[in-house]
């Protein structure tokens, strides 16, 4: 992967003035020379039913699934809900993961961060994903740094531009190291190596 980096970034958030979508939209912004960041907008998602799978995958489900196929790399933002992760970006893991053999996630290199108004940044909604991600679906979370954004009031404008500089700082940065650890992680298996 000498090319640019194809980073594909999900807002786990659907309104209009969210937080988290925010943070990504900066993060697009801010990449590095080495990576570009494509948003998926889970809006149009619908609810996973295992009949209407069966019937064949709705054509955003499908989209989904073949961006985050193509994609080098995932950047997903996530807002806290209730101590974990929103039904909306659960819902769209959900989908994607099946079947599982094909999973397109399977052993994706991603990054995580994310916002709240609360003074914890989504740390438990992160290591909730986390969790997810290492123990269903092998993809490769990206270990350090991580990136908390408590009190976004205080660092995002009503107009959705993150103002705070070491907020901006840190995106960069993150975006910086998905791209390294996407690098470290998508080498070739070593030949007869077991895995
Ligand atoms: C929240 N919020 C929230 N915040 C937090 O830090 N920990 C939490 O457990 C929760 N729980 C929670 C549940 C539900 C149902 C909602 C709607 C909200 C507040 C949340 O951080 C805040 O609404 C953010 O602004 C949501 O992110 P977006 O939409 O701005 O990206």
């Amino acid at each position: 992967m000498q090319d640019r980096a194809r980073i594909l970034g999900i807002s786990g958030s659907l309104r209009q003035a969210s937080y988290n979508s925010a943070l990504l939209r900066a993060a697009r912004d801010l990449a590095p020379a080495g990576a570009q960041i494509e948003i998926f907008d889970l809006s149009d998602i619908p609810f996973y039913n295992g009949d209407v799978e069966s019937s064949g995958l709705p054509e955003p489900v499908a989209r989904l699934a073949e961006a985050v196929r193509t994609a080098n790399a995932l950047l997903i933002v996530t807002p806290e809900y209730n101590h974990s992760v929103p039904a909306v970006l659960k819902n769209a893991i959900d989908w994607i993961s099946r079947p599982s053999a094909g999973n397109p996630l399977r052993h994706k290199p991603i990054a995580l961060l994310g916002a709240s108004g609360g003074q914890y940044g989504t740390v438990r909604a992160q290591s909730h994903l986390r969790q997810i991600f290492a123990s269903a679906i092998e993809a490769y979370v990206m270990i350090k740094p991580d990136l908390f954004v408590n009190n976004a009031a205080s660092k995002i404008d009503a107009d959705g531009n993150v103002t705070d500089e070491e907020t901006r700082q840190r995106i960069a940065a993150h975006v910086e190291a998905l791209v390294a650890w996407s690098r470290l992680v998508s080498r070739e298996p070593v030949a007869g190596a077991a895995h």
